[in-house]
């Protein structure tokens, strides 16, 4: 059974709604947030469990069967419930991407809820609330920003274009960190989402990371290839389908990029 372009249209307005509620309860409560550490060098505040809450009970007014994975659970597990009908349809919510940033009330961050039919993704929304910018995608249709088309760019590796490296490289530095560093204009916003969002609309022309969860992705990815992008791991592997039953919040490799540099950048990660 395949899913209907009236299924999708209705999953994203879902998407949607759920977004907006929780970037908006964010940015209501970014001066207030409690801050902990969850595990490691990974920071969490108490409005990440309560705008999940928002996205997930609102998502499941409409979807009660759906499954749902989505960053936070408790005792810093991550929150999964398997879909109970026979439709394999996952949400995959993070509810504040770019914690770190939030914790410091710094509001470049986003909500990332995206949608997996049959492992693939199908339905993508990233909002950012500081600046009102929602980014939607659903397979088969064009990427929008404020339901306005965007497109990727045509930029090469060079000095003039940005592109944007993940926050978690090993040390030490590797050499296609230090490449694309010396060689582009190269930025990090602390946010995955953000990262994927901005090629998807031609600011970035690529973005690497290597170390992200599904959540980050599963969003951005199909924002990103509905604007053109090609999304791979680092050895140019498809990252979807996924087995998402299966998951438990394992670190993955993501590249997001214009097809005129994809073969050049995925060459210069090999590194
Ligand atoms: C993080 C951000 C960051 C990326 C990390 C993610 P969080 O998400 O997306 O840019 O480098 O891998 O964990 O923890 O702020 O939701
Ligand atoms: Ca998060």
């Amino acid at each position: 059974m395949s899913l209907e372009m009236k299924d999708m249209s209705k999953l994203l307005e879902t998407a949607i709604v759920s977004a907006r509620l929780a970037g908006q309860k964010a940015m209501e409560q970014m001066e207030y947030a409690k801050t902990s550490v969850k595990y490691g060098c990974e920071l969490v505040t108490d409005v990440d469990s309560k705008c999940q809450k928002l996205i997930i009970d609102r998502i499941k007014e409409a979807y009660p069967d759906h499954g749902f994975i989505g960053e936070e659970g408790s005792e810093g597990k991550i929150f999964k419930q398997a879909p109970r009908g026979d439709e394999n349809i996952w949400w995959v919510v993070d509810p504040i991407d770019g914690t770190n940033n939030y914790a410091h009330h710094m509001p470049q961050f986003c909500v990332c809820i995206g949608v997996l039919y049959q492992n693939e993704p199908v339905v993508g929304v990233i909002f950012d609330p500081a600046t009102d910018s929602m980014f939607t995608a659903c397979k088969g249709n064009d990427a929008q920003l404020n339901g306005r088309k965007i497109t990727v760019n045509e930029d090469g590796i060079d000095e003039f274009s940005s592109v944007s490296i993940c926050s978690h490289i090993e040390t030490p530095l590797p050499n296609w960190a230090i490449e694309l560093i010396s060689q582009t204009r190269y930025r990090n916003y602390g946010t995955a989402g953000l990262h994927f969002a901005y090629v998807a609309n031609g600011g970035l022309a690529a973005t690497v990371h290597s170390k992200v969860k599904l959540w980050d992705i599963a969003a951005g990815t199909i924002i990103a290839q509905s604007a053109g992008a090609i999304v791979t791991d680092l050895n140019g592997e498809k990252i979807f389908p996924f087995d998402i039953a299966s998951y438990q919040g394992e670190a993955l490799q993501a590249v997001a990029s214009n097809p005129k540099i994809n073969s050049e950048l995925l060459a210069l990660v090999q590194l």
